[in-house]
């Protein structure tokens, strides 16, 4: 599905977001630690956008790998890599979120942007990025949520079921993608079910900070220092 929406997704992004998902994206960059040049690691980071919004940050990014399993996402990631001449600092390669290809304790930071709610086994995926992260590493995980407030969930929900399945079907030329869209977000689990499933998986200093009133939240929690025996 996502190779076939590849070439208009950052477009889309932007748009269907009214351009929040920028804001999003950047907030992700205050959990970078700036003391020490560091390593990332993004899973599922289709465009490559994610990475390129924390190379624009503060912290000193040693080299960045964002990982997908759709290869046209990857192939307009890595054009504007090109063009930004980042090759020597960031690679886009094929690689499942379940099962990435990057070393044990290679991250100091693990990032995954709308695309936790795509993974087929979540606790499997969630297990395989603390094994990247070194110890005291940060898993940062942005994600698509529904808001608590009722009234604006009423309002959140009227767009989200009605206005942006057909305008990203009528941009993307895919009306099934953006239904599915919907659909996965409403079903996912947000909030503090989903911190309960990252403590589940061992992650400490598990924090959801809402953003948006609620339409999108960034989690965060570290990989601890000793692991339990
Ligand atoms: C909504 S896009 C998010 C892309 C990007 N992270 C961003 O912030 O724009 C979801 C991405 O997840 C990828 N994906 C889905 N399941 C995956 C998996 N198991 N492993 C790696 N990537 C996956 C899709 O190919 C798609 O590029």
């Amino acid at each position: 599905m996502f190779d076939r929406i590849a070439g208009r997704y950052d477009f889309l992004n932007r748009s269907l977001s009214f351009g929040r998902d920028v804001s999003w994206r950047k907030r992700v960059r205050r959990h970078l630690p700036e003391d020490k040049p560091i390593k990332i690691v993004d899973l599922a980071t289709g465009t490559g956008d994610q990475i390129l919004f924390l190379l624009d940050g503060k912290a000193e990014i040693s080299h960045a790998v964002g990982y997908d399993l759709s290869e046209e996402m990857l192939e307009v990631g890595r054009g504007k890599i090109k063009e930004k001449k980042l090759e020597d600092q960031v690679s886009l390669e094929t690689g499942d979120a379940m099962a990435c290809p990057a070393a044990d304790a290679s991250a100091d930071i693990v990032t995954i942007s709308f695309g936790i709610r795509n993974v087929l086994d979540v606790p499997t995926a969630l297990l395989d990025m603390k094994r990247v992260l070194v110890p005291g590493g940060k898993l940062c995980i942005l994600e698509c949520s529904v808001p608590e407030n009722k009234v604006v969930r009423w309002g959140y929900l009227k767009y989200f079921r009605h206005v942006l399945p057909k305008l990203g079907g009528w941009v993307s030329g895919d009306a099934a993608a953006y239904k599915y869209l919907n659909k996965t977000v409403e079903t996912f689990p947000c909030g503090e079910a989903f911190c309960s499933l990252m403590r589940d998986a061992g992650f400490e200093q598990v924090k959801a900070e809402p953003m948006t009133f609620g339409v999108a939240t960034l989690y965060t929690g570290s990989r601890p220092m000793e692991e339990p025996v």
